[in-house]
């Protein structure tokens, strides 16, 4: 039985203040876990004519190497834009995001791209492979360019699909699609893995399949990810949950005891 820890975003500031050189004061389960993502009052504008829609507004948290997150919220809430923030794939309005001491809101195009290309690994609902090319290729040409990929036919066997290799994607479902594209972002070997609904399109014993590969991954390789879901009844298999509300976080939520995707019905 898990114990879930709950922390209020304003405790949650004033802790962030108190927190120096990687290590936190905030609690025995997080003590010396080394921060690996932080974003310090974020905010995202979009300006629509004359409306300015207010993304996220003064959005802070912190995620530490090796964890699991699951962003929870509503449609709108601003999840996907914290998510393609945090990877390169657009850019604050104000305020900072520092990934493995590096703030990635002061990197020029060329930076952001190698940033994109090496340092992350993305999962999307609709998984977004290359229809015109394996499976296996999928895999490699996504990893060619970074400097410590690992070997697309193992990880590809990893995920259950050595049988697969040069099926396109149109000959396998969507299951099998997904597990390509977690395949093609674990071979990147990147620092932190983003998945945004990526059960979104799978049926409830599919969906159970790519979050319990992706469980393994976190366990198997201790990368971080980052996961989003409408669905709160996965929370439990998170080492914390961020949940957002109207472009802030509402809570941030420890479990103190992480479960398997397998015990858990919705
Ligand atoms: N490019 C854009 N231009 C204008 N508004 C945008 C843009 N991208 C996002 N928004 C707005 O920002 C807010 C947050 O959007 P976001 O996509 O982050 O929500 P979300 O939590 O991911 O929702 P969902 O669960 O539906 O995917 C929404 O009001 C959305 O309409
Ligand atoms: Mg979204």
């Amino acid at each position: 039985m898990s114990i879930k820890v709950k922390i209020k975003q304003d405790v949650r500031n004033e802790a962030t203040r108190m927190e120096s050189n990687n290590s936190t004061k905030l609690g025995d389960a997080e003590v010396e876990k080394k921060k690996l993502i932080e974003f310090k009052n974020v905010t995202k504008e979009y300006q629509l004519g004359d409306v300015t829609i207010k993304a996220l507004d003064g959005v802070d948290f912190s995620i530490y190497e090796g964890e699991f997150v699951v962003i929870l919220g509503a449609s709108g809430a601003g999840k996907s834009t914290i998510l393609n923030i945090l990877g390169g794939m657009d850019v604050v309005s104000s305020g900072e995001v520092i990934v493995h001491g590096n703030n990635i809101t002061q990197y020029n195009e060329n930076k952001l791209t190698t940033f994109r290309a090496e340092d992350v690994g993305f999962v999307f609902q609709f998984y977004n492979l290359i229809p015109n090319l394996t499976a296996l290729e999928n895999v490699e040409f996504a990893s060619e360019v970074c400097k410590n990929h690992l070997d697309a036919n193992d990880i590809l066997d990893k995920v259950g699909l050595s049988e697969r290799l040069n099926n396109f994607p149109s000959q396998l479902s969507g299951g099998e699609q997904q597990r390509v594209a977690i395949a093609r972002a674990v071979t990147k070997n990147p620092l932190l893995l983003l998945c945004d609904e990526p059960t979104g399109a799978l049926d409830y014993k599919t969906s159970k399949s790519v979050l319990k590969l992706l469980q393994d991954v976190n366990e198997e390789t201790k990368k971080c990810i980052v996961l989003i879901t409408h669905n709160a009844a996965i929370a439990p298999i998170a080492d914390r949950v961020i949940k957002v509300k109207s472009g802030k976080i509402e809570e941030i939520t420890t479990n103190d005891v992480k479960q398997s995707i397998e015990g858990i019905e919705w």
